[in-house]
């Protein structure tokens, strides 16, 4: 008999660092798919606030109490990730309308490559304005960034930027 199919969903990002929105994402991911993995992309090209190791271990940290979802990091194409990793599905947050038309780039780009299907979750409206740039650029002049990312990423932001 045929062993039943995974239902593997990836969450791929730049996490730099996560937030209580992605958060929000992973656990809704989570309670749909019997494994979700999280990945950090990892981007050169990119000027980051946390190594893409750093970045894993916050993600390792705040998602540990989430049985069914590992993190990963990749390069590349996402698509190559999904082959490799047998994943069919990627799971994505919506915000805004904003958010829509890059998104929808990219799942038909990923679809037409190689068949990996996208799914959108709508984003808790506590976090439809919520971004990893946004909490960093708060952080950096001072602002409260609590309630935005658990209290370890708060740390390790503050400790980064020494505000
Ligand atoms: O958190 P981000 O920076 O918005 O995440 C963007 C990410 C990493 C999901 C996207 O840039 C991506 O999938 N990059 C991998 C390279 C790739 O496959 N690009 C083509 C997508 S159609």
């Amino acid at each position: 008999m045929n062993e039943p199919r995974v239902l593997r969903a990836l969450c791929p990002g730049s996490f730099d660092p996560v937030t209580n929105g992605h958060l929000d994402v992973f656990t809704r991911a989570a309670a749909q798919f019997d494994e979700v993995v999280v990945a950090v992309f990892i981007n050169t090209a990119k000027a980051s606030l946390f190594t893409v190791e750093e970045r894993m271990e916050l993600l390792r940290e705040t998602t540990a109490h989430i049985p069914n979802l590992r993190v990963a990091s990749f390069h590349g194409l996402v698509v190559d990730f999904c082959r490799a990793n047998d994943v069919h599905v990627i799971v994505k947050g919506l915000r805004a309308v904003s958010d829509f038309d890059y998104e929808l780039q990219m799942a038909q780009a990923n679809y037409k490559l190689a068949e990996v299907e996208t799914f959108f979750v709508s984003t808790s409206p506590t976090y439809g304005y919520l971004s990893s740039s946004l909490v960093k650029e708060i952080a950096r002049h001072g602002g409260d960034i609590s309630g935005w990312v658990p209290p370890i990423v708060e740390s390790a932001i503050r400790e980064r930027v020494h505000a």
